[in-house]
């Protein structure tokens, strides 16, 4: 048992979700489940655009900074370095796009990452002629996670202009050394892109301490939001960038209806120019604002903690039966992958957990599981007992 689990520590929060007991909804990473306040919010949001004569022109303003001094909070940000964007792709090119060229002759990536982080830096690569670094998971299995970190810090040099990862690796979990990959890239000037998706919201994350240039995450995942949403903190080193849009609602005064047309050059101040056009989405923002303010009510240790403690029957069967995954130290407890002993049969088992309505992924060569607070033991003892199953 984690030892500061008297800290913030919580019990299922399943009354909160519409999930029937039979289901075994272990899929978190493919998307979470809507909390029932969450659907509500998204409602009455749909429903302001039936008096439009009670919305105001500040209302166009208001609800994103909310939800950015949420998210800003969850980061350990100011409000005003968050952006409101549609997705992890659209955040990650904002930043990708401005990213010197001048700085270095390669950018850095570890291999099979998410292909919305591969394909930007591969396409700003092939713009500027810069080599990719594609940094493999060392082929160990003891030690892994501290050796594949290893790896990507030397292959960070002052000839490198940025490093691009998912914080944790979204197919079976590693953990990487955020905090030494960033004080690499301070004493380098390598510009540091991080893709949160699949943490923010799951496990404490600090874009201060981590030295972060940017953190880009979709918010339908571990900030329990709705899909088509995300936010973005981008660093000081991004404020003079160029969007990929001119939304008006982006500018400097932007706020004074009756004169928008007094065109400026100007943006609103730190990352508000990256704010995707009509971001001021009634429907998306109030449901991840209602989401956001959950996750503050639950504390993000106590949800990483809370995972921890439910996992450990697995992780205990799965080390007894030959399977593997990454020592606990470098692995996530909301997100894991494991792999099968040769003896059991990967379509055979998959078979077995549709039956059971237990739901997990297959991503790259192993069985992705990734358990949230809707979750409790009898999910994971579904999961355990298909596995018996299979002997
Ligand atoms: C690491 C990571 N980033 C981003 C996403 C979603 O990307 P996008 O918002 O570009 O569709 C996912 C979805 O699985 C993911 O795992």
């Amino acid at each position: 048992m984690s030892t500061n689990h008297h800290l913030h520590s919580m019990t299922s929060q399943k009354h909160l979700f519409d999930i029937p007991p039979d289901i075994h909804y272990l899929n978190g990473a493919f998307m979470s489940p809507l909390m029932k306040s969450v659907s509500e919010s998204g409602m009455e949001g749909m429903r302001r655009k039936l008096h439009p004569w009670a919305i105001h022109s500040e209302d166009f303003f208001t609800q994103a900074e909310a939800v950015k001094e949420k998210f800003g909070r969850l980061v350990n940000s100011p409000a005003q370095q968050i952006a409101i964007i549609p997705s992890a792709s659209y955040g990650l090119k904002s930043a990708v796009n401005n990213i010197p060229v001048n700085t270095g002759n390669h950018v850095v990536v570890v291999s099979n990452d998410f292909p919305s982080d591969y394909y930007t830096i591969r396409a700003w690569c092939q713009i500027n002629k810069k080599e990719m670094k594609v940094i493999d998971a060392p082929d160990i299995l003891n030690g892994r996670g501290a050796a594949w970190t290893e790896k990507i810090v030397n292959a960070i040099s002052t000839d490198t202009n940025a490093i691009i990862l998912s914080t944790i690796h979204w197919t079976d979990g590693t953990k990487f050394n955020l905090k030494e990959i960033g004080e690499k890239c301070k004493a380098t000037n390598t510009l540091f892109i991080a893709d949160g998706t699949q943490s923010v919201g799951a496990i404490p994350i600090d874009v201060t301490d981590f030295h972060l240039d940017a953190l880009v995450c979709a918010a339908y995942k571990w900030l329990m939001g709705p899909y088509s949403i995300g936010v973005a903190y981008y660093s000081k080193a991004f404020s003079n960038g160029t969007p990929i849009e001119d939304s008006w609602m982006n500018r400097s005064n932007a706020n004074d209806f009756t004169k928008l047309t007094r065109y400026v050059d100007d943006y609103k101040p730190g990352a508000a120019r990256y704010n995707v056009g009509e971001f001021s989405n009634p429907i998306l923002l109030s449901m991840l604002d209602r989401a956001l303010q959950q996750l503050h009510d639950w504390k993000i240790d106590a949800i990483q903690n809370y995972c921890s403690q439910l996992i450990q029957p697995l992780l205990l069967y799965l080390k007894e039966n030959g399977y593997w995954y990454e020592q606990d130290q470098f692995r996530a407890n909301h997100l894991f992958g494991f792999l099968l002993p040769a003896s059991i049969d990967k379509d055979l088992l998959l078979r077995a957990l549709q039956k059971n309505k237990v739901f997990v992924s297959v991503r790259g060569d192993g069985i992705r599981v990734s358990p949230h607070v809707y979750n409790d033991e009898s999910n994971i003892n579904a999961l355990i007992n298909t596995l018996k199953q299979q002997r």
